[in-house]
């Protein structure tokens, strides 16, 4: 069986295919392709060091989950554990992605009021144009930015400047990997996948981490000065909206 439990694919927030039989064999190969094409793969067997070798194998993309078949509950009590895994990495992005900046921001506060220093937030597209494919991304994004307005409030009254860029696609290692990995699935190069999504989204180009550097240098600089709790879009005209 194979299930495709969430459907938000990009940016790493792939859905998630339940695959069973995958400790070998034909769904061993479904785990594989899966995990290729983007998905979180949960990989279903009976309990044994050859599934777990299987989902190592596979990738960090996949994850074994022990299960008979034949019985009711330990079917209940699989599914339970791949929404939990789901869960999980929600928690684990909010923790790193929102909850990472806010503690910073906070240990760095007061060096920040002592220093007149400035402070510039990495969001990201989604934050402004939610949508399935930035199911996770989006929200995280949209709540790291309600933050930098928040600290830009309290940085008029302390001497502290709080600004945010959003990024779109910016060629990352992670996007590399993920750009390489739907170019292997689609069978072209990764050029053409690369020209194919300047089509869809209709940009200029993809960004380099450089393009987005060049911005927060500027929110930085003197020339940034009266920027406060300003979010600047880096995307190459992705963002359609006002
Ligand atoms: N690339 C894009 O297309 C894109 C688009 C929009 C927004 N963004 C945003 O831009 C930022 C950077 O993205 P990215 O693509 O360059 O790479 P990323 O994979 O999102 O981030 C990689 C960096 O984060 C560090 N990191 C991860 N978890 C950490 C933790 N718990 N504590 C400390 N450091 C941690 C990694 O260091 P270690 O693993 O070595 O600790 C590495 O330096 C992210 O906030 C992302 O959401 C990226």
């Amino acid at each position: 069986m194979t299930a495709d439990v969430h459907e938000d694919a990009q940016d790493g927030d792939g859905p998630v295919a339940v695959v069973t039989g995958a400790s070998e064999g034909i769904g061993l190969a479904v785990a594989r392709r899966l995990a290729r094409d983007g998905y979180r793969v949960a990989m279903v067997a009976r309990p044994s060091p050859k599934l777990d070798a299987a989902a190592a194998q596979v990738g960090p993309a996949a994850f074994p989950v022990g299960c008979d078949v034949t019985r009711s509950a330990e079917t209940e009590r699989a599914m339970a554990a791949v929404m939990r895994a789901t869960d999980d990495q929600w928690v684990s992005a909010f923790q790193v992605k929102v909850f990472g900046a806010l503690r910073m921001m906070r240990a760095a506060w007061p060096h920040l009021v002592a220093a007149r220093g400035s402070v510039v937030n990495i969001g990201g597209i989604g934050a402004r144009t939610p949508r399935d494919a930035f199911a996770m991304t989006g929200p995280l994004s949209a709540a790291l930015l309600a933050f930098t307005k928040v600290f830009a409030d309290r940085g008029i009254t302390d001497g502290v400047r709080v600004n945010a860029v959003n990024p779109g696609a910016v060629l990352t290692p992670r996007t590399v990997a993920m750009l390489t990995a739907r170019a292997e699935a689609d069978g072209c190069t990764l050029d053409e996948t690369v020209a194919g999504m300047v089509r869809r989204d209709h940009v200029t180009r993809l960004g380099t981490p450089e393009d987005v550097a060049g911005v927060v240098a500027f929110l930085l600089s003197p020339d940034g000065e009266w920027l406060q709790g300003a979010v600047i879009d880096v995307d190459g005209g992705r963002t359609k909206g006002l």
